[in-house]
C-alpha cells in the first residue's frame, strides 16, 4: 500500500482532461430574481496540473469549485472530474465518489472538535471503505508523518494552531488518495509564514502527480502554482492575456479580455500575411502557429511555433504597421485566438506605462530575431 500512489487517469486517456467544465452556467433564486453567479465556464484542467483561481470577493470562485466537488450543482453545462458526469450522480453516489475521487480542504479546517485528529483521517477511509479497517490507523499516522504532526496524533483538534488544523485538514484530504485536491482558501485564515508552507506541501503532492486546484486571494501564491485561471463576476477571464502579458493588473486583464475578440482558425490555414498592412494585435489561446519567415534566394522556413500565451504583431505596432513574418496555424490542430485592435491596445497600454515598456522591448527583441532568423545581416 503506497501512501501517496501516482493516479491512474480516470478517463482512460492521458490526453483527456482530468477536468472538464463546458458552459456551465449557475443561476442563484434570490429575492430579486435570478442571480447569475457562473455565466459560460469553459475550463479544462490536466492531470497533475497544479492551478490557482483567483478573484475578487463575489466573483463565484466558490460556486465554481462547488460545480466540481459535487457540493453544488450548475442550472446549465457539464462537469466531467477524473471521467465521471458529476452533473448527472444522485445524491447517494455523489458522497461516496467524491470521497474517492477528491480530497476537499476549507478555509476553516472543518475538523470535528470531538474527535482525535488521527480519527478525523480516519473517517473518510471509514465512510469509503478503502483500506482494511486494521491498516487506517497506520495509514493515517504515516499521512501525519507527511504534514509533519505526527506527535500530535492523539490530542483534539483545538490543541493545535490554525497552520497544523489545516495540515491535518490536508492529511485528512489524502485520507483515500484521491487523485485530486480541491481547496477553497485554504491559507485564507493563515499567517504568511504557514500559507506558505501549506504550499510547499502541495506542491510536493504535485510532484508526486496529484492534480491540486487551489481559490487564493493572495496573488503572490497564485504565482507559486503552475496556472492561473482569473474569474470576474462569473466569468473567466481567459488565463492568456495574463501570461502573455504580466505586467498588467486583474482589472487591466479583464478590460483586455472585454475588448478581445475570440477568433479561429482550422489547421494549415493563413492567419497573417507578411508585407500586409496590421491593425490588430494577437494573443494565442489554444494550438500552435507557425512564424514563416521568408529567405534571400532560399525556400520559405517556419522559423519559430508558438503556443498559448505567446503574442503576433507586437513589432507591427511599435514600428511600422505593416506584418515583420506571415503566420498559420500548425497542421496538427485548430487555433484559437483573442484578437486586440491597435487602437483598443494603445488605450490599454496608455493605463500601463510599464506594460508599454515590456511589451516595446519584447517588439525589438522579436524584430533583432527576426532579423536574425532570415539570415540578412543586422
Ligand atoms: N446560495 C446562494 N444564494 C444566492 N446567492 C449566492 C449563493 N451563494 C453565492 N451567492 C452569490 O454568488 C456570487 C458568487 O459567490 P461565491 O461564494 O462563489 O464568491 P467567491 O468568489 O467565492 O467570494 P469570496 O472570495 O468572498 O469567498 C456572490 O455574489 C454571492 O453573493
Ligand atoms: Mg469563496
Amino acid at each position: 500500500m503506497s501512501l501517496i500512489s501516482k493516479p491512474a487517469n480516470g478517463t482512460g486517456n492521458d490526453r483527456d482532461p482530468i477536468i472538464d467544465l463546458q458552459d456551465v452556467h449557475k443561476y442563484y433564486k434570490t429575492a430579486a430574481g435570478d442571480f447569475h453567479a457562473l455565466n459560460s465556464i469553459d475550463l479544462q484542467i490536466n492531470s497533475g496540473e497544479f492551478v490557482s483561481i483567483i478573484g475578487k470577493s463575489g466573483s463565484g470562485k466558490s460556486t465554481l469549485l462547488n460545480m466540481i466537488t459535487g457540493i453544488d450543482r450548475p442550472t446549465s453545462g457539464e462537469v466531467y472530474v477524473n471521467g465521471t458526469a458529476v452533473h448527472g450522480l444522485n445524491e447517494n453516489r455523489m458522497a461516496r465518489w467524491r470521497g474517492k475521487n477528491l480530497g476537499v480542504v476549507f478555509q476553516f479546517f472543518q475538523l470535528l472538535p470531538t474527535i482525535s485528529v488521527i480519527e478525523n483521517i480516519m473517517l473518510p477511509m471509514d465512510f469509503c471503505h478503502t483500506y482494511p479497517m486494521r491498516q487506517r490507523e497506520k495509514r493515517a499516522l504515516k499521512l501525519l508523518e507527511l504534514v509533519e504532526l505526527a506527535e500530535h496524533a492523539y490530542k483534539l483538534p483545538t490543541a493545535l494552531s490554525g497552520g497544523q488544523q489545516q495540515r491535518v485538514a490536508i492529511a485528512r484530504a489524502l485520507a483515500n488518495d484521491p487523485p485530486l485536491v480541491i481547496a477553497d482558501e485554504p491559507t485564507g485564515n493563515l499567517d504568511s509564514k504557514t500559507a506558505d508552507s501549506v504550499f510547499e506541501l502541495f506542491r510536493n503532492l504535485v510532484a508526486q502527480g496529484k492534480t491540486i486546484i487551489v481559490v487564493t486571494h493572495d496573488s503572490g501564491l497564485a504565482k507559486r502554482t503552475n496556472r492561473t485561471a482569473l474569474i470576474s463576476d462569473g466569468e473567466i477571464v481567459n488565463e492568456y492575456v495574463s501570461k502573455a502579458l504580466p505586467t498588467l493588473t486583474q482589472d487591466e486583464v479583464w478590460e483586455a479580455t472585454r475588448c478581445a475578440k475570440r477568433l479561429s482558425f482550422e489547421p494549415g490555414t493563413m492567419i497573417l500575411t507578411e508585407g500586409a498592412n496590421a491593425d490588430t494585435f494577437y494573443i494565442v489561446t489554444k494550438g500552435t502557429v507557425e512564424v514563416i519567415l521568408p529567405r534571400p534566394n532560399q525556400s520559405d522556413v517556419v522559423a519559430l511555433q508558438l503556443g498559448p500565451g505567446k503574442m503576433l504583431g507586437e513589432m507591427a505596432f511599435f514600428h511600422d504597421r505593416r506584418r515583420k513574418a506571415s503566420v498559420r496555424a500548425s497542421e496538427r490542430g485548430p487555433v484559437d485566438v483573442l484578437a486586440i485592435a491597435y487602437d483598443d491596445l494603445d488605450k490599454l497600454l496608455s493605463q500601463s506605462e510599464v506594460t508599454r515598456e515590456a511589451l516595446h522591448q519584447m517588439a525589438d527583441k522579436h524584430e533583432a530575431e527576426n532579423i536574425r532568423l532570415r539570415g540578412v545581416p543586422a
